[in-house]
């Protein structure tokens, strides 16, 4: 039987995972794959930590992370120390000495596309499944099961920490911050939640979820990105009254105009699948030509559903060693695509003084701008000790260039006393 080697850097919440299940499965993936698939060595900077997986055996056990890119014994080196310091030196000196890398580090991935990808092929050397979506194996599913379709748009609901905070906000009637410290509390959300509430995790999702889907490379940093933090309990409740649900979305379109990509939050119709995703879980909707439309659901996140598809990686990367003549369905990367400006319906809440002619104000300069109202909404009266209002608008379809110049032209207006908040509702 042929054996191949795997050395984990990084024993932290998802390498530990990966060792155990490594250990735990060997005899488990001999039978499957016949390939023994041995783990040779585990590095990380401290063996004393408990991992919470038992004690692994001392000849595993190696601190400096340059003795396993450079073992000539190692044929797979898996990523997963995270960040984009330490990690790229690992993963580009892995490459460069010939082993295969799997990495669940989107961050990595998608802000040093251009360096990683001009030497790691996916589905040859380099392979990420746990980077977008977790155990949800939408990676493998858009190159392989996919491979004879044009994918049109994508839909992702990526980032597990705020769907948790969206959909725990409406169910206890909470607001943002105690929402966010009790997701802080429980270990769903990071000390420094930026990544994902300001919706950068999202981008680095969606970078390269346009990789895999359209062949198209956007580096994260302009993918135009809005998080969650001005929500306010408030707008799900107005949005619940109208028949949605908000989600922060990471968007994909192919369009004939360009690539339209972008992370934000938006209103999703209670009818669609994407508006049942609830709590920590992923979704990934996607429109294509042969295969109609369809839904990935699962968990995005966390030691075992992550560690899972780094295994399934570790597997097929043991595949390609064993059988390295099978053929992949590669496809060109276009690095610089031309992007796309959009139009769709919005919700936006004016925070308003109340009295007579603020909403001819607000909506000459609609008007002024080609913005069309569909609908508004107002509660009846300031609550006491407070002279504002909430006034909630839909409009017809409107083009971003346009909406944005308008509301920032209203947030002027000395009758508005708060930062609109601005909502793109999805049509799907
Ligand atoms: P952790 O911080 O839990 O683990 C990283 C480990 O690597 C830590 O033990 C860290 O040690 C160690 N490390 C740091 N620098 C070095 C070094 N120079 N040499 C050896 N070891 C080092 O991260 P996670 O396991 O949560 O994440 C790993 C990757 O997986 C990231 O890219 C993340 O984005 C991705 N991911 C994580 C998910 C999750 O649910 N956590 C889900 C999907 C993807 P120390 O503690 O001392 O810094
Ligand atoms: N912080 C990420 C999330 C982890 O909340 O989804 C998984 O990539």
């Amino acid at each position: 039987m042929k054996r191949v080697n795997v050395g984990v850097i990084g024993f932290g919440t998802i390498g530990a995972g990966v060792v155990k299940i490594l250990l735990k499965k060997r005899t488990l993936l001999k039978k499957r794959t016949g390939i023994d698939i041995c783990l040779k060595k585990i590095c990380d900077r401290d063996f004393s930590k408990d991992r919470g997986i038992g004690k692994v055996p001392q000849n595993l056990q190696e601190k400096d992370w340059r003795k396993v890119v450079n073992a000539p014994d190692i044929d797979i080196v898996v990523e997963l120390v995270g960040g984009i310091g330490i990690a790229k030196d690992i993963v580009l000196s892995a490459l460069k000495n010939n082993k295969i890398v799997v990495t669940a580090n989107k961050a990595l991935l998608s802000e040093y596309a251009r360096d990683i990808f001009s030497i790691g092929t996916p589905e040859t050397n380099l392979f990420f499944e746990a980077a977008i979506c977790g155990a949800i194996p939408v990676v493998k599913d858009i190159q392989e099961a996919l491979v004879a379709n044009r994918i049109k748009s994508l839909y992702g609901i990526v980032n597990g920490t705020c769907n948790y905070i969206l959909s725990k906000m409406f169910e206890d009637t909470l607001e943002f911050e105690v929402v966010l410290k009790q997701a802080q509390k429980l270990g769903y959300a990071e000390k420094q939640p930026g990544l994902d509430i300001d919706g950068i995790d999202s981008a680095h999702k969606l970078s390269l979820l346009s990789l895999l889907a359209f062949g198209k490379y956007v580096p994260p940093e302009t993918i135009p990105t809005e998080g969650i933090t001005n929500l306010e309990l408030m707008d799900l409740l107005f949005a619940d009254e109208m028949g949605y649900s908000i989600k922060l979305l990471a968007v994909g379109n192919d369009t004939k105009q360009g690539l339209d990509l972008r992370v934000h939050p938006a209103l999703v119709p209670y009818e669609h699948m994407l508006s049942s995703v609830e709590g920590v879980f992923n979704a990934l909707y996607l429109q294509t030509d042969e295969a109609g439309d369809m839904m990935f659901y699962g968990r995005g996140a966390g030691r075992f559903p992550t560690a899972s598809a780094v295994v399934s990686d570790v597997v097929d990367a043991a595949r390609v060693i064993v059988s390295p003549d099978v053929p992949s369905a590669r496809q060109e990367i276009e690095f610089s695509p031309r992007l796309s400006e959009v139009s769709c319906r919005y919700y936006v809440r004016f925070t308003v003084v109340d009295r007579p002619g603020v909403l001819a104000k607000i909506s000459g300069i609609l008007g002024k701008n080609n913005i069309s109202i569909a609908s508004v909404q107002q509660t009846e009266r300031a609550k006491a000790g407070s002279n504002t209002v909430p006034l909630i608008l839909i409009t017809h379809e409107a083009a971003e260039k346009k909406m944005k110049k308008a509301i920032s032209e209203i947030a002027r207006l000395d009758v508005v006393k708060k930062e609109p908040v601005v909502i793109r509702i999805v049509d799907l």
